[in-house]
């Protein structure tokens, strides 16, 4: 199986050329000649087991699967906050067995937009449940994952036991208190080298997660990398 193009629909891409992006936006689609997921037929069987389940192309979910094949090799969990209907969390799960990985969501939308957030008021993405997650992970055959209902960290994150620690980390919440509230409560858990990899520092859109990685960028415990595929990774260097 080859995968199209740009792995978005013709509808999609129409959308967003026509849109009338502000300075500093625009359809970008960087070059390169490297396809290494056309020809790894193990993440091929999962991206199209997963596909109806993610809002992630090809590009994004491949670098979270090269990312668990080396976490998998290290101490530590995995963590997603923001799972949606369970599609880059499955990913997780598959490349980091045996390793537990922590599926986090509210299973009912978006929470905690505010002024730095201009597109999302709140409530967005509330078409997925807890039961749809579950479904896939049995599909698949995993067991090493444990779903956390509510917001993160406050709800739920109590669930995790408290010496836990991370080696990955991905964060898809769309707006900027989330990120941050999600980043300051796994950063001491996280291990030196670990890697919390942030779904939307890209996108039209996400503008408050684009300015708290800008405010990342700052920190010196960290090296914070700005992925042309629309992820952001921030390695902790101490
Ligand atoms: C874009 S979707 C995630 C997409 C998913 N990673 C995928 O594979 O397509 C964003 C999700 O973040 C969840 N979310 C946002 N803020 C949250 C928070 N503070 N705690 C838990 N879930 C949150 C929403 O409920 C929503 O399902």
């Amino acid at each position: 199986m080859v995968l199209a193009d740009h792995d978005i629909s013709p509808q999609d891409r129409d959308d967003r050329r026509r849109r009338d992006y502000p300075k500093g936006y625009g359809l970008t689609f960087p070059v390169a000649d490297y396809r290494p997921w056309d020809i790894d037929p193990e993440f091929l069987r999962l991206f199209e087991a997963v596909r109806a389940h993610t809002k992630l192309d090809v590009y994004r979910a491949y670098a979270l699967y090269t990312l668990g094949q080396q976490a998998a090799k290290t101490a530590g969990a995995v963590l997603e906050v923001g799972a949606w209907r369970g599609g880059s969390a499955a990913i997780l799960a598959s490349v980091t067995q045996p390793r537990t990985v922590y599926v986090a969501d509210t299973w009912q939308g978006v929470v905690k937009a505010g002024p730095r957030d201009d597109y999302y008021k709140g409530g967005e993405h509330a078409d997925a449940d807890i039961d749809t997650v579950e479904a896939l992970f049995r599909s698949l055959g995993l067991s090493n994952y444990r779903l956390l209902s509510g917001i993160f960290p406050e709800e739920s994150a109590e669930r995790i036991e408290a010496e836990q620690i991370f080696s990955l980390v991905h964060i898809d919440v769309d707006v900027y208190q989330s990120a941050k509230d999600a980043t300051e409560w796994v950063w001491p858990k996280l291990v030196v080298g670990g890697t919390v990899v942030y779904d939307d520092y890209g996108f039209y859109g996400c503008e408050g997660v684009t300015a708290y990685l800008h405010e990342l960028m700052q920190d010196q415990r960290m090296r914070v990398v700005a992925n042309l595929n629309g992820q952001a990774l921030a390695m902790k260097l101490c």
